[in-house]
């Protein structure tokens, strides 16, 4: 048996033999780590090492190793069988125009078979096979003859599978040299004397470097004689704690899979968190968001629950070698909980609505833009859903959508269509006034003055209002609201109007949207000393012309926003 430190270790101890210098495990996020090829993640251990690649001088010289945390997004929904993983750790070596071909091969078959002692005749490898943009590896093929691997187990294959890179759109790249053992591709050596230009032309770079990576995780499942990466120890206690809580068994075959993407998702969105990332809709925040969701969406076949942090423990104690992880541990279980949380309310309505959506087989681009703005749904889980269903979804439809959201938001910040008013009808009026002691009335009852209006809407039959909190209300909270307004309305107030600058308004404590576009002069509307709020109107005179009011339902909007419909009696 030997485990991943071990591995490690043996592996450094190997190429700084060979005179190469360890370089330390860089950030997930490129740019943190010094260069930024244009992709969200670091996906291979050369990633920081690309302006040494093209040629600039690197402190440590010409001769390095190390080993580094990668995330792999485009595998995503290949998480579930036992090889492929988003977060995953690579051991490399790598010639910065040092050694080229004869060495990394001697290199690699040395570790392999010397230091991992692995036998020679389970080794297989693959070169390339050449094309317009670079000649047939005869000579790669000639150095694994020389160290005795027989003709017959190696194999010429072409630019899909044996050419690596750019980690970007450009970059250095090259033809490469894959290493099988028992049919497992476990290490690969890139001959990176190219450049893929803006152009998309493979330009010849100053110096010829070598670039290895060796999977970690994969590695140690052949060493240990196992066909499942998931029963290796960087994987195995995180499988039993999911064991544990859900009380069922990993080698049920309808689970095993269910469980590898939980395992794995947690993983990584724990080495995300790490970073300093959150859970939002862009870049690496969207990754994360979405690899917690789907945890959590198949977390729920397993029937399990507020799972996410219970699952993180084991991600802690497999690699106590990260500081990062220990240090940020208390941040990345709370917003592993908070995100956890945030798709919980809404995931199972959600569900609910897909499946009554696709009935017929088919989901419309509105549709899925509803579960995307309304219950939280990634793009990419609907997406998802649907193929597993066999429902056809319009995703150009969808994108469509999105456009016109984003354009509507842009209208609505500049200060249109504010009031969400469907009229300017007398009982649209008094739903607009009492909407303004409804906001008031939730900010006092729930204790937080900073409680947003998310959005309104109003007709002649009621009134529509979602605001920001993040929690079902209790009955007596909605009791407590309701009783407040009415017995403003019937003290009947004047509602006034004062014209002012936004940051006056914004002094006298009205209640509006601070970071939006709005004029010089902003109109507030004053309910006594109760409510105060920037809106364009129209308005009642008097608070006793509302009537009485009613909360008819109280419901969650999207996540973190609740809605409630009230009318006039
Ligand atoms: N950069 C190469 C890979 O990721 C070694 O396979």
């Amino acid at each position: 048996m030997i485990q991943r430190k071990e591995l490690i270790k043996r592996y450094i101890e190997f190429f700084k033999s060979k005179k190469h210098k360890e370089i330390p495990n860089s950030s997930l996020i490129p740019n943190l780590g010094g260069s930024d090829t244009g992709v969200l993640f670091t996906t291979a251990g050369m990633h920081p090492l690309v302006p040494y690649l093209l040629g600039q001088k690197h402190p440590h010289g010409k001769r390095l190793c190390g080993v580094q945390k990668c995330i792999r997004t485009i595998d995503i929904e290949e998480v579930g069988d036992s090889t492929h993983h988003t977060f995953f750790e690579m051991l490399g070596n790598w010639s910065l125009g040092d050694y080229f071909k004869k060495e990394a091969i001697e290199y690699s078959f040395e570790f392999l078979t010397k230091v991992l002692k692995i036998k020679k005749d389970k080794i297989s490898v693959t070169c390339f096979k050449g094309d317009k943009d670079a000649k047939k590896d005869e000579e790669s093929a000639k150095f694994w003859i020389s160290q005795g691997i027989p003709k017959e187990r190696i194999k010429f294959l072409s630019k899909s599978d044996n050419w690596w890179g750019p980690a970007g759109e450009t970059g250095p790249c090259g033809p490469d040299t894959e290493m099988f053992v028992n049919s497992i591709e476990i290490w690969n050596d890139v001959f990176m004397e190219y450049n893929k230009n803006s152009n998309g032309k493979f330009e010849p770079l100053k110096q010829k470097n070598v670039d290895t990576g060796m999977g970690v995780e994969r590695t140690l499942a052949t060493l240990n004689n196992l066909d499942d990466n998931y029963l290796t120890e960087v994987w195995k206690p995180i499988i039993e704690e999911i064991e544990k809580i859900s009380k069922q068994n990993y080698e049920n075959l309808s689970t095993k899979p269910k469980m590898r993407i939980i395992a794995d998702h947690i993983k990584a969105s724990v080495f995300i968190l790490a970073e300093g990332i959150t859970p939002s809709n862009t870049e690496q925040g969207y990754v994360l968001r979405r690899l917690i969701r789907r945890a959590v969406r198949f977390g729920r076949e397993l029937r399990i629950k507020n799972f996410a942090s219970k699952i993180a423990e084991p991600v802690f104690r497999i690699y106590d070698d990260y500081p990062e992880l220990k240090k940020n541990k208390k941040f990345i279980m709370e917003e592993l909980k908070k995100e956890e949380n945030k798709f919980e309310l809404t995931i199972e309505r959600g569900m609910n609505k897909f499946k009554k959506f696709s009935e017929n087989k088919k989901l419309s681009g509105e549709e899925a833009f509803l579960l995307f703005q309304s219950y939280g749904f990634p793009i990419e889980i609907t997406r998802e859903l649907a193929k597993e269903n066999q429902v056809k979804l319009d995703e150009k439809e969808f994108q469509k959508e999105l456009e016109k959201h984003k354009e509507l938001s842009r209208t609505a910040s500049k200060g249109k269509f504010k009031s969400g008013l469907a009229d300017n009808s007398e009982q649209t009026t008094k739903l607009h006034t009492a909407a303004h002691l409804l906001l008031a009335a939730i900010q006092k009852v729930l204790k937080d003055k900073d409680i947003m209006q998310k959005g309104s809407n109003i007709t002649p039959e009621r009134l529509r209002l979602d605001f920001s909190f993040p929690r079902k209300l209790t009955e007596e909270e909605i009791k407590k609201i309701e009783d407040l307004v009415n017995e403003q309305i019937k003290k009947s107030t004047n509602v006034t109007r004062e014209e002012m600058s936004p940051k006056e308004a914004k002094k006298k404590g009205a209640s509006g949207i601070f970071n939006e576009k709005y004029g010089d002069k902003v109109s507030v509307y004053t309910i006594g000393d109760f409510s105060k709020e920037i809106c364009t109107g129209p308005h009642v005179k008097n608070t006793r012309e509302i009537g009485k009011f009613k909360i008819t339902k109280e419901e969650s909007s999207s996540s973190g926003v609740r809605r409630i419909r009230a009318s006039l009696g």
